[in-house]
């Protein structure tokens, strides 16, 4: 009566297995290649992602009895955008990963063309990059050999979650849901289905998407022979942010959490309503439940945060781990006048510039590799507060994802914040989120309040630390946010 939960992040896959009682019993995690093919471009290749999906799930495997599970979860790294042939499942092209900045430009043109307000009328969105829609646009006019055979039909357009089903079912099934559809700008958010007007705008035939299929209940069995011997229902699917709403039990209008991951995403449950936001925060699908009831958030995207921890450990190599990042920002009490704005890959919420790049200000002759770890971790708490800014009803922040286990972090948040914040027990809630749905699905679990039992509290994280001091350093943040945008062509 477990499930096996997969979710495909952006950097690397996990596999767990959950149990009943909402333990993570087993994991596995490999991390798979990025690829920068220029300055702003992020691509991923679909079979290293397949690869890295099969390898993680080889590990849990070796940990449990595979006749104990009962269904497969799946989230994953959303707005992502997969090519694959439908006979072949061979991929004519790497993915083009949602931090690529590749399609600025489009985004103006149809900005120019005055086709936001509607976009953004119909998709809860905005013309940014971020979003599938003008990755799809750019291989149509960049790749029209390619192109063609996505309108001949010969080739399938999914997010990740569907090409992984498309995998683990030997291209039978070519699906996917809502949290992840809404993501494309080819969704229309309030009478949840592709919308035609959109698919025109962007030039998307409608017949390359998938079909969509509601978040829980069976939907299709994978087939031993592509899956590692497993024949089980797929039985949840979810975008990861999504996904980690559901695995905090966010069920209720009101709940929210952040998740730290590659980037860093706060999604508060608007329950049935579409609830629209002036202050750059995004209006999205959570969940549709199998008799087509909709339950949408707002969210407020960051793109880099737990990234630029990775480019402090491979870009510029000064630490060996994440981990060590919490006892090496310590050794300093604070960053001696040093900024870190991590817009790697742009800015998200709230600032929306897919021009600006990352930038470090206020070095001196006296800064060293500590100084530099603390903007970091700063940067990060700072960003998010960009967001709760735009969020003052929020009293309790709920935290999980990867760098939820630092507790520097978790500090140096809530003191930004000035709100307390909450870590659960399983921090892994993005899997944990699919392994709910996949379990409601199944009759593991029969209802929310029986997950929202499952729910414990790790540690609670009060504000601290002088008010004034804290808001001039966030004032300064600010500042260096403005030189961070507007830098790339
Ligand atoms: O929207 C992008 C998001 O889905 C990626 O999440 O966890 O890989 O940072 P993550």
């Amino acid at each position: 009566m477990s499930i096996l939960a997969i979710d495909a992040g952006t950097t690397g896959v996990t596999a767990v297995v959950v149990t009943p009682d909402g333990r993570i019993q087993a994991k596995g995690y490999q991390e798979f290649r990025q690829h920068f093919p220029q300055p702003g471009w992020v691509e991923h290749s679909a079979e290293e992602i397949w690869q890295a999906t099969l390898e993680a799930t080889r590990e849990v495997l070796t940990q449990v009895d595979a006749g104990a599970l009962t269904a497969v979860g799946i989230t994953n790294q959303r707005e992502t955008i997969v090519l694959w042939d439908r006979e072949t499942l061979g991929s004519p092209r790497r993915a083009i990963v949602w931090q690529d900045r590749r399609t600025a430009d489009i985004c103006e043109r149809l900005r120019a063309e005055g086709r936001e307000e509607r976009v953004a009328e119909l998709t809860g969105l905005r013309l940014d990059p971020y979003f599938s829609g003008t990755k799809l646009t750019w291989l149509a006019e960049n790749e029209p050999h390619t192109w063609a055979l996505v309108e001949s039909g010969r080739y399938a357009v999914g997010t990740v979650d569907s090409y992984l089903i498309a995998r683990m079912t030997r291209g039978t099934w070519h699906v996917t849901d809502v949290s992840n559809a809404c993501r494309t700008l080819l969704f229309d958010l309030e009478a949840g289905d592709w919308s035609d007007e959109l698919c025109d705008l962007f030039g998307v035939p409608r017949d390359a998407l998938p079909d969509l299929v509601p978040n829980w209940g069976e939907v299709a069995p994978t087939d031993p022979k592509s899956f590692l011997g497993l024949s089980l229902p797929i039985a949840g699917i979810a975008g990861d942010q999504q996904s980690a709403l559901y695995g905090q039990t966010c069920f209720e209008e009101g709940e929210s959490k952040c998740t730290y991951g590659t980037g860093s995403f706060i999604l508060t449950n608007t329950g049935s309503q579409v609830v629209r936001s002036d202050a750059g925060l995004l209006s999205t699908a959570a969940w549709r439940s199998p008799d087509g009831e909709m339950t949408y958030a707002l969210e407020g995207a960051i793109f880099v945060t737990g990234a630029a921890v990775q480019w402090l450990r491979d870009g510029l190599q000064i630490v060996g781990n994440a981990a060590e990042t919490a006892a090496i920002a310590s050794t300093v009490e604070d960053t001696d006048g040093v900024v870190f704005v991590p817009a790697l890959t742009g800015l998200g919420a709230p600032h929306w510039d897919p021009h600006a790049r990352g930038t470090i200000v206020g070095i001196t002759r006296g800064t060293t590799r500590a100084h530099l770890v603390r903007a970091t971790l700063e940067g990060i708490a700072f960003e998010v507060r960009d967001v709760l800014e735009t969020l003052p009803e929020l009293t309790t922040l709920r935290v999980d994802g990867g760098a939820a286990e630092n507790d520097f972090l978790c500090q140096l948040q809530a003191d930004q914040v000035g709100r307390a914040v909450e870590r659960p027990e399983i921090v892994e809630t993005t899997a944990l989120g699919a392994a709910f749905l996949a379990g409601l699905g199944t009759g593991v679990w029969s209802s929310t309040d029986e997950l929202r039992q499952t729910w414990a509290l790790d540690r609670r994280f009060e504000p601290q630390g002088d008010r004034a001091a804290l808001d001039a350093s966030y004032a300064r943040w600010g500042r260096a946010v403005e030189r961070s945008k507007g830098w790339a062509d």
